[in-house]
């Protein structure tokens, strides 16, 4: 049945029931991968939170969780790719197997900031888990290891990921009306 939309959508791209599949799907990958292993989900405050706890859920092996939070701006010049540390990690990751847990990867300035940051604490090792992923804008490369749906040059929202704060709570990923993109 597809969901009753919020105003202000002008798609949807993928329902409750796909995203509890695929998510199911991939919390299965991870599982066989870290089993015998430190397993650590690092969650990016706030759009992944929605994301993880969905994921967690299913993975079949111990996990730890912690977050943290980022915040982005441009420079003078308007550049992009400016990323620091808002709230930092609770605990140490030295020794551990660490699967970041993103919402989207886009550019990938983000999360080569991240990845930097993260693999100079001495983790045991370090991966990308995304929930979604438009390898299409990237300007950085970086690796993804898992990731639940590819999508379209469009902005989406839902399922964790906003436009001005709001729609975090919609249990679908859609794409909005042109006037508000
Ligand atoms: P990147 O550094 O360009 O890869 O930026 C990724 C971040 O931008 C994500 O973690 C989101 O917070 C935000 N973002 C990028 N695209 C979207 C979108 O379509 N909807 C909501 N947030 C987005
Ligand atoms: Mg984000």
């Amino acid at each position: 049945m597809m969901p009753e939309l919020a105003s202000g959508i002008e798609k949807v791209l993928f329902t409750q029931e796909q995203i509890e599949q695929r998510i199911g799907e991939v919390a299965a990958e991870i599982s066989e991968r870290y089993k015998d292993k430190n397993l650590k989900l690092i969650g990016v405050l706030k759009g992944s939170v929605f994301f993880l706890a969905e994921l967690a859920r299913r993975i079949r092996v111990p996990v730890k969780i912690d977050f943290l939070a980022i915040s982005s701006f441009s420079n003078k010049s308007g550049a992009p790719g400016l990323v620091r540390i808002a709230k930092d990690l609770d605990d140490s990751i030295e020794g551990e197997d660490v699967l970041l847990i993103e919402d989207i990867v886009d550019t990938g300035f983000t999360l080569r900031y991240l990845l930097q940051t993260l693999s100079s604490r001495g983790p045991n090792s370090l991966a990308v888990c995304t929930f979604l992923d438009r390898n299409s804008r990237r300007i950085v490369q970086v690796p993804v290891e898992y990731r639940c749906f590819e999508i379209p040059d469009r902005f989406v929202i839902g399922f964790g990921l906003d436009y001005n704060q709001l729609y975090r709570n919609l249990n679908y990923v859609a794409v909005l009306k042109p006037d508000r993109e």
